[in-house]
């Protein structure tokens, strides 16, 4: 055996937008095998954005038993496992049955956003964004809840007499792990709660006046745990009696892992949209220029880190659309030869408001726009335009971490599946005007969470000895001369302008 294979390991499940995966690492942070499973992505109207909770959880028990048989290894070489998720996605289930009692509603559904101004026009904006650090907008998890208490026959009545149980993926994946009707464990990590817009940043618990103000009874909530300690045990397949011991959202889990450990670090991640997250330290730090304000993870008993969070709905997700919904490519990795195969846009921007826009706009009324198309625009100028609007997108957001925190980005540490595309790598650092640098290990979500599970453990000691593990893959640095990043970006701030409104 090499060095990859000698144990003992810890597993990482990833519960993502689009797939689940679970990864074994060895102690130097290093992938032993990956096993990973798609699951359907359901649309019942523009703008609705729903997941099959019971295919995702059948999904997870695969790729676990997946990933275990192709280490070629047993439930003792594994001394932890790690939960990480994509966050805000919603589901409630009945806790005698274990069935879900509707689909997931995924983080990128708006059909709260009427609910949220109703929220904004009788509580106030303000309240919500001093006590949960954000926006009032429909990508969180609160309102998602109430809708289900609103719209599902019979459903409020159940939550409030105990039977129903809320939880973001975190949870409904730990509950089903550690037992599920038989004895699962009811929780979720700070950084998950800290999606919901039902706990106060200050205090870490859940707070009974914004859960009036929402109207979600307590009854159907999950205890907040830190996002580094023994939960349970997994009940059954092929890591059971293992202990569960950590989870965290999949961005924070990215921050971890890239062992963005002291303030003023901050990481990119570039997966079904993009989240850019800067360590704050102990300090919450409010933000005046659309980011929002979060936890970045709790280890255990130590004090809270606190992150500023600049959050993009779609990026690699329009490159998916441009594959399934437009068939102009039939692999995402042909973006970048048909992007190539033309020296620029042509003219053409793409702002992919799919789901409104996220940061630093924060418009549930926005909606996707192309904009300069002449008789001379082809596919690859599409393609083009399409990876720029990711670059254009982190540029806008790291403008506003700028004025927020006041430090200039020396260097962006990036991570995710678009990051093995060249181009946009050299687009980003083109547009941001400073290096890009990517790390050995570009599966920093899952790396985090097994991190944050061995930490607690005692399988590594501590931080410094996650951080030697970094190592630098690749670095692109910039290219493109002043004038033109200052055109190019006036006109992707024109197209931005184009897609406000939209919605009534
Ligand atoms: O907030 C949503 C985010 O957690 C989703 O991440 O990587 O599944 O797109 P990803």
């Amino acid at each position: 055996t090499d060095a990859h294979t000698a144990g003992p390991f810890i597993a990482a499940i990833d519960q993502g937008t689009t797939s689940s995966r679970c990864i074994v690492f060895d102690k130097d942070g290093r992938i032993v095998s990956v096993d990973q499973k798609e699951h359907e992505q359901i649309f019942p109207r523009p703008g609705w954005v729903e997941h099959d909770a019971s295919e995702i959880w059948t999904n997870v028990q695969e790729v676990v038993d997946g990933a275990v048989a192709k280490a070629g290894i047993t439930a003792a070489d594994v001394k932890a496992i790690g939960i990480t998720n994509q966050r805000e996605t919603t589901v409630l289930w009945d806790k005698n049955t274990g069935e879900p009692v509707h689909n997931a509603l995924v983080w990128q559904d708006t059909r709260t956003a009427e609910l949220c101004r109703e929220l904004g026009r009788n509580v106030g904006q303000d309240r919500f964004r001093r006590e949960t650090g954000l926006p009032l907008a429909s990508y969180f998890a609160g309102p998602k809840v109430r809708w289900l208490l609103d719209n599902v026959e019979g459903l409020r009545e159940r939550a409030e007499a105990g039977d129903i149980l809320f939880g973001t993926m975190d949870s409904w994946v730990i509950w089903n792990l550690t037992g599920g009707t038989d004895g699962g464990v009811h929780v979720t990590d700070v950084t998950n709660a800290s999606r919901t817009m039902l706990m106060n940043l200050h205090t870490l618990d859940w707070d009974d006046k914004l859960l009036e103000s929402i109207g979600v009874p307590r009854a159907v909530l999950p205890e907040i745990r830190s996002s580094a300690e023994v939960y349970g045990h997994a009940a059954a397949g092929a890591l059971a009696g293992i202990p569960v011991a950590s989870a965290l959202g999949d961005q924070q889990a990215a921050l971890f892992g890239q062992t963005c450990y002291a303030e003023g670090e901050a990481k990119s991640t570039y997966g079904t949209g993009t989240f850019l997250l800067m360590n704050t330290g102990d300090k919450i730090v409010n933000s005046y220029n659309g980011l929002l304000t979060t936890v970045g993870y709790r280890i255990g008993d130590e004090a809270p880190v606190y992150a500023l969070e600049g959050s993009i709905a779609v990026t690699g997700s329009l490159v998916q659309w441009m594959r399934d919904q437009m068939g102009l490519i039939s692999t995402a990795a042909e973006i970048e030869t048909l992007a190539l195969s033309v020296e620029d846009n042509g003219g053409c921007y793409i702002v992919p408001a799919f789901s409104g826009l996220f940061a630093p706009y924060w418009r549930d009324d926005a909606r996707g726009v192309v904009t300069g198309l002449t008789r001379y625009v082809t596919k690859a100028h599409i393609a083009r335009a399409v990876l720029e609007a990711t670059a254009w997108q982190t540029r806008e957001i790291c403008d506003a971490m700028t004025k927020d925190s006041g430090v200039e980005l020396a260097a962006l540490k990036v991570d995710g599946g678009m990051t093995s595309n060249n181009l946009l790598m050299q687009n980003l650092s083109d547009f941001l005007d400073a290096p890009v640098v990517r790390p050995l290990v570009a599966e920093t979500t899952c790396l985090g969470a097994a991190y944050a599970a061995g930490l607690a453990v005692g399988f590594w000691p501590d931080t410094d000895t996650l951080r030697a593990n970094w190592r630098r893959a690749a670095e692109w640095t910039p290219r493109m001369e002043d004038e033109a990043r200052k055109r190019e970006y006036k006109n992707w701030l024109k197209a931005v302008e184009r897609t406000m409104g939209w919605v009534e």
